[in-house]
């Protein structure tokens, strides 16, 4: 049987499969199936500060305290809430499981709420996955005031922690190969390519706005492994695919690429958790059909860099000879 064992962030995982950050994740019981599935490691749902913002304006209106010092002991109440309920999931996370939990914190600012990540070390978490999503609709922030609170937020973090920290971000950056590296540079030990953001839709009837379909489709793989493939040789952390993995060819794709590790969601609540084990079987018949032992013996083999061509990997324009439809 080949050994499906991998490192990443330094953490050992007996297969390279991930439970992204999501529902799925959300509670002890969740958990412990994700590991019978055969999950590598989990990533918790995400605590946001921008959740924790929102409760704390609710108690906020609910009550007419009139006082700063009061809103102040709010905001500290609110945090401590759902702070506490996250702190238990880590905790209860750890003394059921034996496959590394990663836990996951969403900021859109380096301010205060970065002191938990030390609590989320000191509950246990082996890793922090930091989900990072600044979108650029003011007309008054430049392209480098944006990167620059994602590096802010990054160092607040590490300065809190020594635990390996994953940054997990969206597609949209001018020139993603220096941000990617800034980000390295700021303490970042993984990226987690990309994030699939909540989608707008409208409801032309009711004229009012409606959420769009919240699973990804296996034709959106093709985002994330473009981007492994351009970065995974030089960006010099650690790759985790995220978005459109569907199955057992997709999870050789982002390898073959030079990810790490790959994350899987839709696919998980579509098909349920025994898709875990039909990509690692679909996985282990791959790597006996082409004579790999390990996962190492062929990460990154189809890499920008170990491309015989590689300027077909920047193509971004259809071309009749490439696409033979004209
Ligand atoms: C219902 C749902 C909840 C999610 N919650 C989170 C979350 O709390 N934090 C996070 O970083 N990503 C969250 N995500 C994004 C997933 O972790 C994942 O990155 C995204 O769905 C793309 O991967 P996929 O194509 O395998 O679904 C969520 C996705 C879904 C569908």
């Amino acid at each position: 049987m080949p050994d499906l064992s991998v490192s990443y962030m330094g953490l050992k995982l007996r297969n390279p499969l991930i439970v992204a950050a999501s529902s799925l994740t959300g509670t002890a019981a969740k958990l412990k199936r994700c590991e019978e599935a055969g999950a590598g490691a989990v990533v918790l749902k995400s605590l946001f500060e921008e959740q924790i913002e929102v409760q704390t304006a609710q108690l906020e209106k609910e009550g007419d305290y009139g006082h700063p010092e009061a809103a102040d002991y709010l905001r500290q109440f609110g945090l401590r809430l759902n702070q506490d309920q996250y702190l238990k999931l880590v905790k209860d996370a750890k003394a059921s499981l034996s496959i590394p939990v990663i836990a996951s914190l969403n900021g859109v600012s380096p301010r205060g709420w970065t002191a938990y990540a030390a609590k989320l070390a000191a509950a246990g978490a082996d890793a922090i996955e930091l989900n990072i999503a600044l979108l650029a609709s003011n007309y008054e922030h430049n392209a480098a005031d944006i990167e620059g609170t994602y590096l802010k937020i990054v160092q607040a973090i590490r300065a809190q922690v020594k635990l390996p920290v994953a940054v997990k971000l969206g597609p949209y950056f001018t020139s993603l190969p220096q941000t990617a590296v800034a980000l390295r540079r700021a303490g970042a030990a993984a990226l987690v390519l990309f994030n699939r953001f909540y989608q707008l839709d409208f409801d032309i009837e009711k004229l009012t706005l409606a959420p769009g379909y919240h699973l990804s489709s296996p034709d959106e793989i093709h985002q994330s492994l473009r981007w492994i493939a351009l970065l995974s040789s030089e960006v010099g952390c650690d790759l985790s695919a995220s978005t459109g993995v569907h199955d057992g060819a997709g999870v050789v794709k982002m390898l073959l690429a030079g990810a790490k590790t790959v994350q899987l969601c839709s696919t998980l609540f579509l098909k349920g958790m025994g898709r875990l084990q039909e990509c690692l079987k679909d996985l282990e018949a791959w790597m006996q059909r082409h004579g790999f032992a390990a996962i190492e013996d062929f990460r990154g083999k189809m890499s920008q860099e170990a491309s015989p061509d590689p300027q077909l990997y920047e193509r971004l324009q259809y071309i009749k000879v490439y696409v033979g439809l004209e």
